[in-house]
């Protein structure tokens, strides 16, 4: 998504877009939706800025021509952003990065926590909801989104909570486990926290499943150019932020090292 318009100006530039709907999809997490006739490929991001607080990197939780971002308030800028109102602006720019590529087959579909929003157009974008089946996990009841769209556009759907309030009691990696040893699927793409992604890639090598999953690292310019995103000599930003199982299982500092935003490496 690096080429440039005919007139010369980068097709993804930053533009203002005026938010359209807002969802809050429980606590602490809010939808926006936004016109923005750009194409995006499932897995892909943006850069969501808001004027006067941050821009910070957020993947696309619907990627059709109305697009949409789900936020988690941890700090600053997602604050800000959980704050906005239908009517109000965001600057965007993107989408950026390699997003998920579309497995031949059968193929298993995991989100865990936030990396639920991310995974989502990975489901629909199959067009086939017999081709896809999706494996959703969180700390509790509360913190699984999308249900209802992982229902509509796959055969399958299991979720688990760290505290059993629904599903399986357990870790989405020990679900993932069980739908591995009854099924065989050609690929699982995935997207969560880091430590989850470690144990669902022995998961899949146990099985000899391969794998796209969506990593996470500091990003500023979001498009290749500052450095500051990498991960063993890899843009996460540009050659991510998904990348194959064989790629990350080649990566020293996939769950142990990433940068704070000065750059300095420090332990994950
Ligand atoms: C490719 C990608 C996709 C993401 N998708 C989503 C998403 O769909 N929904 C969502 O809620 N969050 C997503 N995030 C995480 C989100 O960008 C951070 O939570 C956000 O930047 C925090 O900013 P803050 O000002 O609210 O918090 P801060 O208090 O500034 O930071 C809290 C923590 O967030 C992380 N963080 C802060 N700034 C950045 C940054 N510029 N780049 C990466 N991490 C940062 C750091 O780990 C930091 O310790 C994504 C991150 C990446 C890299
Ligand atoms: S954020 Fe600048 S190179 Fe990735």
């Amino acid at each position: 998504m690096t080429s440039g318009s005919w007139w010369g100006w980068p097709m993804n530039a930053n533009v203002v877009v005026k938010v359209k709907e807002v969802v809050s999809e429980g606590k602490g997490l809010t939808t926006l939706r936004f016109d923005l006739d750009r194409t995006a490929r499932p897995g892909q991001f943006i850069m969501a800025w808001v004027p006067g607080v941050d821009e910070v990197p957020m993947s696309l939780s619907y990627i059709g021509k109305t697009k949409g971002i789900t936020v988690r308030e941890i700090g600053e800028a997602t604050k800000a952003l959980s704050e906005i109102k239908v009517g109000e602006m965001i600057g965007v720019r993107g989408p950026y990065g390699r997003g998920f590529s579309r497995p031949n087959g059968r193929y298993l579909v995991v989100g865990g926590g936030t990396g639920i929003a991310c995974v989502m157009p990975a489901v629909e974008v199959s067009g086939d909801r017999t081709v896809v089946d999706v494996a959703l996990g969180a700390r509790n009841e509360g913190e699984i989104i999308f249900e209802e769209r992982a229902r509509k556009g796959s055969e399958e759907v299991q979720i688990s909570t760290d505290d059993g309030s629904q599903g399986r009691k357990g870790t989405v990696v020990a679900l993932v486990e069980e739908m591995l040893a009854k099924r065989s699927y050609s690929q699982v793409l995935a997207c969560g926290p880091e430590r989850m992604l470690f144990y669902l890639l022995e998961s899949c090598k146990k099985f000899g499943v391969e794998s796209q999953m969506s990593l996470e690292r500091y990003m500023k310019c979001g498009s290749g150019l500052c450095g500051s995103c990498v991960i063993d000599g890899r843009r996460v930003c540009a050659d991510g932020p998904v990348f194959y199982g064989r790629e990350i299982d080649e990566m020293a500092e996939f769950n142990r090292l990433k940068r704070d935003e000065a750059g300095r490496i420090i332990k994950l």
